[in-house]
C-alpha cells in the first residue's frame, strides 16, 4: 500500500477535539464535520460543562451550527471537578448523553481552573465509573511549580496514573495527547483498558518548531512539544496500528490575537487539515495501510461504538495551507500556516 498516490479509508473520528461555544463554534465547526464522523467534544468551556443538563444544552448548541447535509455527531464529556455528582454523571452516560469524563488537573491548561485539585477527592466518582463503563479521559500532566515543564507529562504517569490505572483496574482511560516515550511505554505496558490519543502536531513538530529562531507562539499547545526522541516515538506508536493508540487532534482554536501575546494561550488549530497531516505521517512512516486502524477503527473499538459505515479518500496533491484564517469576525492561524502539505483529503 504505501507509495500509493491515494488511499480509501473508513471515515474516521476525533476521539479528542475543542469545538469551543458561539461565533468560534460557528466557525470551526465545518473543519472538523468535513473530515470526521463523530468527535469526543472537550468540555473546558468557560463556565465548563460539568453536568448532564449542562452537556445537553451544549449539544443542542453544536447541532444547531451544523450546516444541513452535514454527517457528524458530537460525543459529549463531563468535565470532572471536586464536586462532581457521580450519580448524575451515571445518568448522563446511561442515557447517552455522556460519552467520557476528563479529568484536567486543576490549572494544568486552558480552562481547567475549576478541574480537580486532588484526584483522591474523585476516587468515589472513578469507583463509579469503573462500575458503569464510563471511560476517562485524561489530561496527564501534574501541575506541581516544582516540576519542568517538559517533564509534567512523565511525572504524571509515576505520581498519578499508575495509581489510577492499579486502583480501578477496569477503568477505561485514555491518556490524552500523549507528548513523549514514557506515555507511549505505559500505555503499552497496560492492558487493553488504557489507551492513548495522539496528536497531529506531536506527529510533526519538536519543541525546536516553538523556539528556534524566534519564539513562535502557534507551535506552543499543552502538553507542550518535547525534544524529537520523543516525536520520533509517538510516531512510531502511532503508525504501528496498535489498538490502543488512536487519533485525536486536540485542535484547539484560540484567535490570533490570544496567541501572539506576551502570555499566549495554549492551543494549536489544526482541525482545517488534520487528516491530511496524519496521512503524510503514515505515508512518510511507510505505514498508510495503518491509517485507517488509527484514524477510523481503534478509538470505536475502545469506545465500544460502531465503525462508521461510509468512506473518506485521500490523494496525493499538494494543499496550500491559508496564512490566516477567519474565525468569530477576527484572524486565526491554522497549523502549518503558509506552507504547502501533500495530502488532499477528496471533497
Ligand atoms: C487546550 C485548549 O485550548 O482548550 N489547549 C491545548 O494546548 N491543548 C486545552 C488542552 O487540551 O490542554
Ligand atoms: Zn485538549
Amino acid at each position: 500500500m504505501s507509495g500509493a498516490d491515494s488511499i480509501t479509508i473508513t471515515r474516521p473520528d476525533d476521539w479528542h477535539v475543542h469545538l469551543r461555544d458561539g461565533a468560534m463554534l460557528r466557525d470551526v465547526l465545518p473543519f472538523t464535520a468535513r473530515q470526521f464522523a463523530r468527535a469526543i467534544v472537550m468540555p473546558n468551556l468557560s463556565p465548563p460543562v460539568t453536568d448532564t443538563a449542562s452537556a445537553t444544552a451544549y449539544r443542542e448548541r453544536i447541532m444547531a451550527a451544523l450546516a444541513p447535509g452535514l454527517d457528524f455527531t458530537p460525543l459529549m464529556t463531563c468535565y470532572l471537578t471536586d464536586d462532581t455528582d457521580a450519580d448524575d454523571l451515571a445518568r448522563g452516560a446511561a442515557g447517552g448523553v455522556f460519552a467520557a469524563a476528563k479529568l484536567y488537573p486543576a490549572n494544568a491548561t486552558t480552562n481547567s481552573a475549576r478541574g480537580v485539585s486532588d484526584i483522591r477527592r474523585i476516587y468515589p466518582v472513578l469507583a463509579r465509573m469503573e462500575a458503569e463503563g464510563i471511560v476517562l479521559s485524561v489530561h496527564g500532566e501534574v501541575t506541581d511549580p516544582e516540576v519542568d515543564v517538559f517533564d509534567r507529562e512523565a511525572e504524571f504517569i509515576e505520581r498519578h496514573l499508575r495509581a489510577i490505572v492499579g486502583d480501578f483496574p477496569q477503568l477505561k482511560v485514555v491518556f490524552e495527547h500523549i507528548t513523549t516515550q514514557e506515555a507511549v511505554n505505559f500505555v503499552l505496558a497496560s492492558g487493553a483498558n488504557v489507551a492513548a490519543t495522539i496528536t497531529p502536531q506531536h506527529l510533526h513538530i519538536n519543541r525546536n518548531a516553538m523556539l528556534v529562531g524566534g519564539i513562535r507562539p502557534h507551535a506552543y499547545c499543552l502538553p507542550v512539544a518535547k525534544r524529537e526522541t520523543h516525536r520520533l516515538a509517538l510516531r512510531k506508536a502511532a503508525t504501528s496500528g496498535h489498538s490502543c493508540f488512536f487519533l485525536g487532534t486536540d485542535s484547539a482554536p484560540h484567535l490570533r490575537a490570544a496567541k501572539e501575546s506576551a502570555c499566549g494561550c495554549a492551543g494549536i488549530f489544526n482541525a482545517p487539515f488534520a487528516l491530511e497531516n496524519y496521512c503524510a505521517v503514515f505515508d512518510e512512516e511507510g505505514a498508510l495501510d495503518r491509517l485507517e486502524n488509527f484514524a477510523s477503527l481503534n478509538g470505536a473499538a475502545f469506545y465500544g461504538l460502531p465503525v462508521n459505515q461510509s468512506t473518506v479518500t485521500l490523494e496525493r496533491a499538494e494543499v496550500a495551507v491559508p496564512a490566516m484564517l477567519r474565525a468569530a469576525g477576527e484572524e486565526i492561524v491554522p497549523f502549518h500556516a503558509g506552507e504547502t502539505l501533500g495530502w488532499r483529503l477528496v471533497p
